[in-house]
């Protein structure tokens, strides 16, 4: 009797600790804010809490509707960046979409296992739990606990805990993503401060009497282009804002992309005639489904950045070609320059918000929004955007689109 009097009272010690240890976690999640950071802790929680070898979480990504890993403790940052699991046919999408947990005992017999990460990584999932991560207001993502150590069973506390700290990381990740955007706040209104004063200080001359008369259409002209600016960066601040709270309507039409192409060269022609640069366009033509004025835009950008960061009589190749993906047809557009390159460290950062090359930063005008806006349109219409690029020699961006059926 009271061998089991003090097996109780161990068990509910143990208990206890644990979820100390479990609101001292959460009390660390609540106060960090560095998104990265934030989710190294879950995951390095999830496996001290748990005791597994290894867990993940997966985030859904809303541009392509897919969970993408975000932070693993078995998979290296750069293998992550294209690591998708698809809604249907995984557990972690039926963890998502049913807002439930799950165990699975045996993994490699379990239809709902999807092989495909496992066969990337080399990694053996033996069995794993999985449970939602829900905010007071939706489900922003899975974590996943996988290969309990010791071969020992998933418990109904191992459940318990693991969805306790799926709740907390949640709320913290929303807290963490709403500080970033606080960030690009700060950073926006610091951006548009440039130009206002530039026009602050041309109406100050202006106003002075003693201000020769020769002088006026020049400083008029600097408040052109100021101006010229400011509406540049509102509308650059605008499409950021709208392509990420997935307001973006496309308005979906067939239409030739070599028509699109030649129409968006016109648009830099002269600014590629003043550099000394030329345009050649190469590649079947084809007709693709997508919004017409956003993919415009998307080449635009494109191209500005190719004649910006090329070198004097310098050139630049379009090329287009048909690609299958997942079973679907997608028309590829390369858009290659001879110009800087860009150097492999700075790579992987080219589609953040405001990220600019610092060799190159200060030699050509810019924010280091245009290829935000170009990702965040092309992933709309479930198309992908990469670069090669070798420093001195040259760059070229690629993206998809869905040819039209
Ligand atoms: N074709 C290219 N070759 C070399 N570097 C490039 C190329 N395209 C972009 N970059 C680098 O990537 C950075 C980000 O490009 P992005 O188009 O997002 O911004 P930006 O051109 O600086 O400003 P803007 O918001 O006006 O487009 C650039 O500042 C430049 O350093
Ligand atoms: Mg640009």
């Amino acid at each position: 009797m009271q061998a089991s009097n003090d097996e109780t009272q161990a068990q509910t010690d143990n208990l206890l600790s644990i979820y100390r240890r479990i609101i001292e976690i959460s009390q660390q999640l609540s106060t960090t804010y560095d998104l990265q950071s934030l989710l190294r802790k879950i995951v390095i929680a999830a496996n001290e809490l748990i005791h597994t070898e290894a867990s993940a979480i997966l985030l859904m990504d809303e541009a392509s509707g897919k969970l993408r890993f975000a932070m693993s403790s078995n998979i290296k940052p750069h293998e992550m960046d294209e690591m998708t699991v698809p809604l249907d046919g995984s557990i972690a999408g039926w963890i998502f979409t049913h807002g439930e947990p799950r165990v699975i005992e045996n993994a490699s017999q379990d239809p709902d296992h999807y092989q495909g990460v496992d066969d990337r990584l080399s990694f053996h999932t033996r069995n794993l739990l999985g449970v939602p991560m829900k905010t007071p207001a939706r489900v922003i993502g899975v974590v996943q606990a996988l290969n309990k150590i010791d071969n020992q069973r998933f418990t109904d506390d191992d459940i318990a805990m693991l969805r306790t700290l799926a709740s907390q990381a949640a709320v913290a990740i929303e807290n963490a993503r709403m500080f970033q955007q606080s960030d690009f706040i700060a950073e926006l209104v610091h951006e548009l401060r440039n130009p206002l004063v530039a026009l602050k200080a041309s109406t100050t001359l202006l106003l002075r009497p003693d201000l020769p008369g020769e002088k006026h259409a020049n400083i008029i002209r600097t408040m052109q282009f100021e101006t010229e600016r400011l509406i540049g960066l509102t509308d650059d601040f605008l499409n950021v804002a709208r392509l990420e709270s997935g307001r973006v309507q496309l308005e979906i039409s067939s239409f030739s992309m070599h028509h699109l192409l030649e129409e968006s060269a016109q648009v830099i022609e002269q600014q590629a005639h003043d550099k000394g640069i030329t345009i050649s366009l190469d590649g079947d033509d084809h007709h693709v489904a997508a919004d017409r004025g956003k993919i415009k835009q998307v080449l635009i950008n494109l191209l500005s950045n190719a004649v910006k960061y090329n070198i004097p009589q310098g050139t630049i190749y379009l090329n287009t070609g048909v690609m299958n993906e997942n079973g679907d047809r997608y028309l590829q557009v390369d858009v290659t320059d001879t110009g800087y390159g860009i150097p492999a460290e700075h790579q992987k950062n080219m589609f953040q918000k405001f990220f600019r090359v610092p060799t190159t930063a200060n030699m050509e005008r810019g924010t280091g929004l245009g290829l935000t806006v170009c990702k965040g349109i092309i992933e709309a219409h479930s198309g992908r955007i990469w670069l090669e690029s070798e420093e001195g020699q040259g760059s070229t961006f690629s993206f998809t689109v869905p040819l039209s059926l």
